[in-house]
């Protein structure tokens, strides 16, 4: 959350910064800023509101200056007003900085802060850094001497750094270094692109790739000084480090939107490619198995794993779920699943063999990393199903497979979903087959798996008629979603995509729990959404249907092809294409995504910009 750019090259900055914070909007955008240096002097604008307010705010400023530091904002301490955006200068005006994460020991800091007669302006914790700084910077700390090797600003940054409890992405000047930024991590992702005489810093690579395909990922507890004439890199206990330079992987065009309204629309409609790329070599129909590069090392381990954990947050952790299914159903391997949020904090019992899976997208979600670290100091071995490449999560995991869909911007997740099913179903097959599932049953889920893309394809050629039941329904308050078996974590995927961009009131469950208590929300009209697809729930949710209907309830129902039957419980019917129970998550998730994208759009919001969101959640 928050994303941070910051440019030092022979270009003016200003167009840079703001075109780098357009790309970084959808980590945050409840408030934006920039600094500029010229001349010893440094320019902060900063307003609430989206970059497009700054854009306008900035309009005017005609400065040539080729260096700058910028900000978007997802509020942690604070409320998002002009004050507490960044970028935040010191006491003594002399450094500015903009920060992504949080700092714990924020309040004890701005307490000695303050009786040594240090004034703030804002709320943030962030404010608490760039004093701190200031403060070293100024020379009140007297009790430590800068070593001649090195600068003033770098002596007191690395001083600073070194008193905080917490996680920080970092670009900072100061007005006496012309030339010169410096920038940090610790638990927020922090990419330094090296251009042709310029460098761009960014929280992710979305802001570099037009400059530059070159980066360097910095580490935890590293940072980088960067001036005009090159850059080092080092620890911030001050040891200096060689890092390589690495490939940023992606291109231009796959984040820019083309010629969709929405990148979630993009996104959706890009399933059917994105799929044929995660299983593009890997899926291999000739031999009846899979190959995943990325544990051919560990898959003994895997093979023999007693129990495997699979964790993550949000959408992750639904995949997460049918992944369970599908592990304790194809490979027979115990499985359970959960929230990183929760893992991090019980004393989960991981003995030898037990396997530990995380999911993530971006790769940077706080609460998967810190769930990552507690199950690798008890000794198991982890497993990254990440998306975004040299994503902290892929560099500190013991193998990984890449999901391989490109770039996800809109804050809701789709494609990245998709594949992450996709990968866990092709990690319970090859899993299966080692184990005991004969040839047969291997080769024909592979065929399956294989018709993914197409059938996805048929699926989107529904949108319209997925907007007319938006249409009819989108005005309501209240829905619920339901499944059974594989499809009731799709009914609890469906219901977080209509709440978070929509903000209307959804419930997924497992169709069956309806009558223990959420039954007595159904009134004349909840829609009721229900993946009722032929296998061996069929029958069973025919009757949580009924159930609805003789209470009023509308029910909006997702159907396998050809099931006639079906068509007199639907108010509204969706048809999808026949797979078997363990791949239908992959399909039925396809129209509930539509399904809440008109329904958004039909309330006017912005589907990829949702309230209170942010794409990665980078803090606790
Ligand atoms: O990047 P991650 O997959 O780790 O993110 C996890 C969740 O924050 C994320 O899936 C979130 O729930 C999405 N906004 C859902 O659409």
């Amino acid at each position: 959350m928050c994303g941070i750019v910051a440019y030092l090259g022979q270009k003016r900055a200003l167009p840079i910064l703001l075109e780098g914070l357009k790309r970084l909007e959808y980590r945050g955008y409840d408030s934006a800023g920039v600094s500029l240096y010229k001349d010893g002097e440094v320019l902060t604008s900063k307003t609430k509101g989206r970059i497009s307010e700054l854009e306008k705010l900035t309009s005017k400023n005609k400065t040539d200056a080729t260096m700058g530091i910028g900000h978007t904002r997802w509020a942690t301490h604070g409320k998002p007003n002009e004050i507490n955006s960044h970028p935040h200068t010191d006491f003594s005006n002399k450094i500015t900085l903009v920060h992504n994460g949080i700092i714990e020991n924020y309040t004890t800091l701005k307490k000695w802060l303050v009786s040594k007669g240090v004034e703030f302006k804002s709320d943030t914790d962030s404010e608490v850094i760039v004093n701190l700084i200031g403060y070293l910077y100024s020379g009140y700390d007297s009790d430590c001497e800068i070593p001649d090797t090195q600068d003033k600003f770098e002596w007191a940054v690395q001083r600073a750094l070194n008193k905080l409890i917490g996680s920080y992405g970092l670009a900072i000047i100061c007005s006496d270094y012309p030339d010169s930024i410096i920038c940090a991590r610790k638990g927020s992702p922090l990419i330094l692109g090296v251009g042709d005489n310029e460098y761009i810093i960014a929280s992710d690579a979305s802001a570099i790739v037009e400059h530059t395909k070159q980066a360097i990922y910095l580490s935890d507890n590293e940072m980088a000084i960067i001036n005009r004439d090159g850059f080092k890199t080092l620890t911030i206990d001050n040891i200096e480090i060689t890092k390589d330079l690495k490939d940023i992987e992606f291109s231009l065009e796959e984040i820019e939107l083309s010629s969709y309204d929405h990148y979630m629309l993009k996104e959706i409609f890009e399933q059917p490619e994105a799929l044929e790329r995660c299983f593009g070599g890997r899926v291999q129909l000739g031999e009846s198995k899979i190959v995943l590069g990325g544990i051919t090392d560990m898959a003994r381990k895997l093979t023999r794993a007693k129990k495997i954990i699979i964790t993550g947050c949000g959408t992750a952790w639904h995949a997460g779920l049918i992944g369970e299914y599908m592990l304790e159903q194809l490979a027979r391997i115990p499985t359970e699943v959960e929230y990183a949020s929760e893992f991090r904090y019980r004393n989960p019992i991981i003995e030898d063999g037990t396997v530990v899976i995380a999911v993530s997208q971006s790769g940077e979600t706080a609460d998967t990393l810190a769930a990552i670290e507690m199950a690798k100091e008890r000794g198991a071995i982890v497993l990254g199903l990440v998306n975004v490449v040299g994503s902290t999560i892929s560099r500190m995991t013991d193998a990984g497979i890449y999901l391989r869909v490109g770039p996800e911007i809109g804050v809701a997740s789709t494609k990245a979903f998709t594949a992450q099913v996709a990968v866990l179903a092709m990690l319970a097959i090859e899993l299966g087959r080692r184990r005991h599932l004969s040839n047969l049953e291997a080769a024909s889920l592979l065929k399956e798996l294989d018709s993914i893309p197409d059938k996805t394809r048929s699926i989107l050629k529904q949108s319209e008629h997925i907007k007319t039941i938006a249409e009819e329904n989108y005005e309501q308050n209240n829905w619920l979603f339901m499944g059974r078996g594989f499809n009731y974590p799709t009914a609890l995927e469906g219901a977080l995509k209509l709440k978070e961009i929509s903000y209307i009131h959804a419930e997924g469950l497992a169709a069956a729990e309806m009558k223990h208590g959420p039954i007595a929300l159904i009134t004349n009209g909840t829609p009721a959404v229900f993946i009722a697809t032929l296998g061996s729930h069929y029958e069973k949710i025919i009757s949580n249907i009924e159930e609805v209907r003789a209470r009023g309830g509308k029910t909006i129902v997702i159907a396998t092809e050809g099931d006639e039957n079906i068509k007199a419980f639907a108010d509204h019917l969706i048809s999808i294409p026949d797979v078997p129970d363990s791949l239908q998550p992959l399909l039925a998730v396809v129209p509930l995504q539509l399904l809440a994208y008109h329904s958004a759009l039909l309330r006017g919001l912005d589907v990829d910009k949702p309230r209170n969101l942010a794409k990665s959640v980078t803090v606790e």
